[in-house]
């Protein structure tokens, strides 16, 4: 006890192996300084990140007013029970009440989307009801409860069994959702765009579609905002182009940029299922973390992001999409999947590594790109510039 920590003399890797279970396989890049839209690793190596913590650090790394404050929560308040209310935790709830654009939501914080997921299946049950119906490849956590709901069986099966009573029916199927949803079904869960399955896109009417079969059933819709929510699609949900309006709506990544926090907003009789004692976290709330929120929403409201976030997807998307090897480029404002040729996916983001990009492959054809919203233009452009290069290497090379 007490000895200092000696400098390391086995590489990243070892240590990695020998203390950290694989779960994420070994990485290969250790960070550990960032600015902005950049990283640094631990050979000072710097990188443009384009992924931006899977769609996470909203406003880059080290923004100079979250992490102001954060220390200056840290300084005052770090933790404090749910037993107790704190001004960060309130001014987030409101601010998430009036992004609903509902004043009957009412908001349970946890700590990770699993987590908000998690708690819109536990809300469903006190409907009365236990069906479930959700989507083939959709991601909404690996929980238990949450992986239930996840619609990818390399992921789902060997857990089984899971909870019981979940469908999953094709995504973008308004058919299949005439077919599964009844007067039976506690909840449908849909994400606006499938993130982890490749950035897939549902028809236009998809999500209408699927409010109009809730209302008729009685079924709760859960909108998993996870990866499309605060901003990132040019909206502060990601299903706000279609004009709906969910029962409930879950947060997190984004949310807390860059620290983890979470949220299910629940609206109108929902609001109401969950009573003293239904439902809890220790963390859920907490003050830092909320106040790294609030700092977020304020940035993102005083500056133009959500109408820049579609222009500038827009740019990357113009720019990527007739490069050799690019089959399509698809998404919604800074949520973007690019369809490569071949199963060259993995190549490409490694060599875009070594080039000092960050992205990361959902598949062996699908290139994600979710980066901060403060990306500019010449970002944008000299990032496409070396995606060209990479891919004039891996297909002429
Ligand atoms: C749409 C969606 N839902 C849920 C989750 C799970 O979130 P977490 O990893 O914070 O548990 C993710 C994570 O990628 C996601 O993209």
């Amino acid at each position: 006890m007490g000895k200092s920590l000696k400098k390391p003399t086995r590489s990243q890797a070892e240590r990695w192996n020998s203390s950290i279970q694989s779960t994420y396989g070994t990485p290969s890049i250790s960070l550990v300084r960032g600015k902005g839209i950049e990283v640094w690793d631990v050979d000072g190596k710097k990188y443009l990140d384009l992924l931006g913590g899977i769609a996470t650090n909203l406003l880059g790394h080290n923004h100079p007013k979250v992490s102001a404050a954060i220390a200056k929560q840290a300084r005052e308040l770090s933790h404090v029970s749910n037993f107790y209310s704190h001004p960060q935790v309130l001014d987030l709830a409101e601010r998430l009440v009036k992004m609903s654009g509902d004043s009957s939501a009412r908001v349970f914080f946890c700590n990770s989307g699993a987590e908000a997921n998690e708690a819109a299946l536990k809300l469903s049950r006190l409907t009365g009801r236990k069906r479930v119906v959700a989507a083939l490849g959709a991601f909404h956590g690996r929980t238990m409860g949450a992986l239930s709901l996840t619609g990818q069986p390399s992921k789902r099966d060997p857990f089984k069994p899971l909870i019981s009573k979940v469908v999953h029916v094709p995504y973008g199927d308004v058919r299949a959702l005439h077919r599964k949803v009844n007067g039976r079904t506690a909840m449908l869960i849909i994400e606006p765009i499938m993130g982890e399955a490749g950035v897939i896109l549902p028809p236009p009417g998809y999500l209408k579609a699927a409010r109009e079969i809730c209302d008729k059933t009685g079924a709760l819709l859960v909108i998993d905002c996870i990866q499309t929510g605060m901003g990132r699609t040019g909206n502060w949900f990601g299903f706000e182009h279609e004009g709906i309006a969910p029962d409930v709506i879950t947060l997190a990544k984004g949310l807390g940029g860059g620290l983890p926090l979470g949220a299910m907003i629940a609206i109108g009789p929902s609001a109401q299922l969950f009573t003293a004692g239904s439902h809890g976290t220790t963390f859920g709330g907490n003050p830092i973390a909320c106040a790294a929120a609030n700092v977020v929403i304020s940035e993102i409201e005083k500056s133009s992001y959500l109408s820049l976030n579609a222009t500038k997807g827009a740019l990357l998307r113009n720019l990527i999409s007739p490069i050799d090897g690019v089959i399509g480029c698809r998404g919604r404002g800074l949520l973007i999947g690019i369809q490569v040729r071949g199963g060259k996916a993995k190549e490409i983001t490694n060599k875009l590594a070594t080039a000092g990009y960050l992205v990361n492959a959902t598949s062996e054809d699908v290139i994600r790109i979710a980066p901060a919203f403060i990306i500019t233009e010449r970002q944008i452009i000299k990032f496409a510039g070396a995606f060209a290069e990479v891919c004039e290497e891996v297909y002429d090379g």
